[in-house]
C-alpha cells in the first residue's frame, strides 16, 4: 500500500445530543471510529491509519482499535484542521498519497477510499468524493428573507476521504490560516486544483440524531 489514511475523531459530537465524543458512539454496539477504522482497514491500497483521539481518551481509543486494524493513536486538537495537523505530523516516512477521513462517516464502503486514492495516484493533486445536491438551495439574509436561489447544478455536497498527494497537504497544513471545514478547502486556497470523483450514499456523515437513526438501519440491512 501507499496511502496514509488520518482520521479526525477528536470531536465532541454536540450536534448528536448529550453523550460520549462522537467517533465513540454506538452504532449497532460498537464505537462509530470501529466501524469507521474496519472498513479503511479493507482497503487493498492503506499502508498506514492515523487516528487523532480526544486527549482524555487515548488509551481506551488504542484498547478499542487494536483487534480491529494495526493504527497509530494521537491526540487530537481544539479544530479539525488541529487534530488532522497532529495525525498528518504521525504519518511515517513511505506512503505518498495521504487521504483524510472523518470518523463520523461511519460506513464508508472500502470501494470509496480505493476511488479517491486511485484518482490521486492516476495524477490528481487533490481530490473529493461529491454528490449532487437534491435539495434546492437559497441564500437568506437578515429576519429570514430569501436573498435569492442558487444555481443547483453547480453545486456538490462534499465528503470524505478527501486525497492528496503528500507534498500538497502537507503544504497546505504549513501555510493554514483560519480554521476551515475540510482539506481541499485548505489546498484549493495554495491554488492546486481539486478533482472531484463521484460519492457514496453509505458515506453519510453522522451528525444529528437522524443520521444516527439512518445508519443503524443501514448497518442492520449489511453495509
Ligand atoms: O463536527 P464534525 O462532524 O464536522 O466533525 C468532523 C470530524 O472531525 C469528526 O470525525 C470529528 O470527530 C472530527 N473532529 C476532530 N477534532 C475536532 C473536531 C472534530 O477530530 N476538534
Amino acid at each position: 500500500g501507499d496511502v496514509a489514511v488520518l482520521v479526525p475523531a477528536a470531536g465532541a459530537g454536540v450536534r448528536l445530543g448529550p453523550g460520549a465524543p462522537k467517533a465513540l458512539r454506538l452504532l449497532g454496539g460498537e464505537p462509530l471510529l470501529v466501524h469507521a477504522v474496519r472498513r479503511i482497514a479493507a482497503a487493498p491500497s492503506v499502508h498506514t491509519i492515523v487516528v487523532a483521539a480526544p486527549a482524555a481518551e487515548l488509551d481506551a481509543v488504542r484498547r478499542l482499535l487494536a483487534p480491529v486494524a494495526p493504527v497509530l493513536v494521537v491526540p487530537g486538537g481544539a479544530e479539525r484542521q488541529a487534530s488532522v495537523a497532529a495525525a498528518l505530523a504521525a504519518v511515517p516516512p513511505g506512503p505518498d498519497i495521504v487521504l483524510v477521513h472523518d470518523a463520523a462517516r461511519a460506513l464508508t464502503p472500502p470501494e470509496l477510499v480505493e476511488s479517491v486514492a486511485g484518482a490521486v495516484r492516476a495524477g490528481h493533486h487533490a481530490v473529493i468524493p461529491v454528490l449532487p445536491v437534491v435539495d434546492t438551495i437559497k441564500e437568506v439574509g437578515a429576519g429570514e428573507v430569501v436573498l435569492g436561489t442558487v444555481d443547483r447544478s453547480a453545486l456538490r455536497a462534499v465528503q470524505t476521504p478527501q486525497g492528496f498527494r503528500r507534498s500538497v497537504l502537507t503544504a497546505a497544513h504549513a501555510a493554514a490560516g483560519d480554521p476551515l471545514t475540510d482539506d481541499a478547502g485548505l489546498v484549493e486556497k495554495q491554488g492546486v486544483p481539486v478533482f472531484c470523483v463521484p460519492g457514496s450514499e453509505y458515506a453519510l456523515k453522522v451528525t444529528r440524531p437522524f443520521d444516527l437513526a439512518l445508519a443503524e438501519h443501514l448497518l442492520a440491512a449489511g453495509h
